[in-house]
């Protein structure tokens, strides 16, 4: 006889938590084989508003079970379509697989109500209840367990594990405070981050961490000086700190792809290129690290603007677009003459400070017989008419 775990549930994300216990569980009951199984609907209570797509949650928790060797991540509830019971998985599976014994892992608050589920007594012949539990709820799962078995023959195994103190309620709360990074395997943060779950918002140090991996040494220091210095402007003259050092960080994520990569990804997201940046090398990563960005780190309009148009500047820009301009220009590690002069004015007079920074560009452009993009002059008229 085969030995089989079957581990059902939201996983509304799946956490480490999770992986954890049903490791631990696999482990102890020397199980050949494990389901996890995403519940569709769930019975008892509907899943809370923000919650991502059925195929979604699938999604991570396939690549949660990459951790996990003889795992199965099945959509046997999530394809029902209405609500998921328990008893009508075990049933299924063991028409498919009868040699098979099963085992429902579960955690302890689940199998404290374990009574009220639908067909239970056909859970209890058919199974045996593997509970994983926190050490102060040992006493009263045994004590559960014993009634159980006194009442319904009920077989139950307690699993020794140490589950991690976070529910997924906690967990999506912190997901959009920037925290919660070291409950989820990074991967799935991944996930979550770029196809924007529940109000994620990401942890600035994953956020570094995920930027400054795409460039070379002698970069790093630039993007950190950016950010450092987007963050003080933004503070200096009222923008939102959270957004300019998203944009800082990220403004220059593409630079380090060569024309021939940049123009593939132009390619592959319709991005739309004119005659000046074909020619220019170093001006198509502004408009191709504003789309990885977007597809990739979850970054709002306004930080898509602001990288998009970092490099050229543009007639009419945002204060996020001046700022992360600026700061692109001014941060600790550059050196050029007439720098103090321009650090200066950047905290004295933001408009002021723009029109020299457009001019010293274009100068030391053209001195380079480089042909500045004709979108700087555009925003240098723009200042200099309002
Ligand atoms: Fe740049
Ligand atoms: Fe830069």
């Amino acid at each position: 006889m085969k030995k089989a775990g079957i581990f059902g549930g939201t996983f509304n994300p799946p956490h480490i938590g999770h992986i954890e216990s049903v490791m631990a569980a696999k482990q102890q009951l020397d199980l050949d084989l494990l389901y996890l199984i995403p519940t569709g609907h769930p019975p008892h209570k509907p899943l809370p508003e923000d919650s991502p797509e059925p195929e979604q949650r699938l999604s991570m928790l396939k690549l949660a079970s990459r951790a996990l060797s003889e795992t199965v991540v099945s959509d046997m509830e999530t394809a029902r379509g209405k609500i998921s019971y328990t008893a009508d998985t075990l049933h299924e599976l063991r028409e498919k697989y009868p040699d098979t014994q099963y085992w429902l892992i579960m955690g302890g608050d689940m199998f404290l109500s374990i009574e009220q589920w639908y067909r239970v007594d056909y859970i209890f012949r058919h199974s045996t209840i593997a509970v994983f539990a926190r050490a102060q709820e040992k006493e009263k799962i045994k004590a559960h367990m014993k009634k159980l078995g006194l009442e319904y023959g009920a077989k139950t195994v307690y699993i020794r594990t140490k589950p991690l103190d976070i529910s997924s309620t906690e967990l999506r709360r912190m997901l959009k405070a920037r925290e919660g990074l070291e409950f989820l395997q990074p991967d799935i943060y991944a996930y979550i981050v770029s196809n924007r779950l529940y109000g994620v918002k990401p942890d600035f140090r994953w956020l570094l961490s995920m930027s400054l991996k795409r460039h070379d040494a002698k970069r790093i220091p630039h993007v950190l000086g950016t950010e450092q210095e987007a963050v003080k402007l933004a503070e200096r003259w009222g923008g939102d700190p959270d957004e300019a050092r998203t944009a800082a960080i990220l403004h220059d994520i593409t630079k380090n792809l060569k024309q021939d990569e940049q123009l593939l990804l132009c390619e592959k997201y319709g991005i739309i290129i004119d005659s000046v940046e074909i020619k220019t090398e170093k001006l198509l990563h502004a408009k191709t690290g504003a789309r990885v960005a977007y597809e990739e780190f979850g970054i709002s309009q306004n930080v898509y603007d602001a990288i998009f148009w970092h490099t050229t500047g543009k007639a009419d820009m945002s204060l996020l677009e001046k700022i992360l301009y600026l700061a692109d220009y001014i941060e600790p590690t550059r050196e050029f003459d007439g720098i103090d002069r321009l650090r200066d004015l950047c905290y004295r007079d933001l408009n002021k400070a723009l029109k020299l920074a457009l001019s010293m560009s274009i100068l030391e452009m053209e001195s380079r017989g480089i042909v500045p993009h004709p979108r700087s002059s555009e925003a240098l008229r723009f200042l200099d008419d309002a």
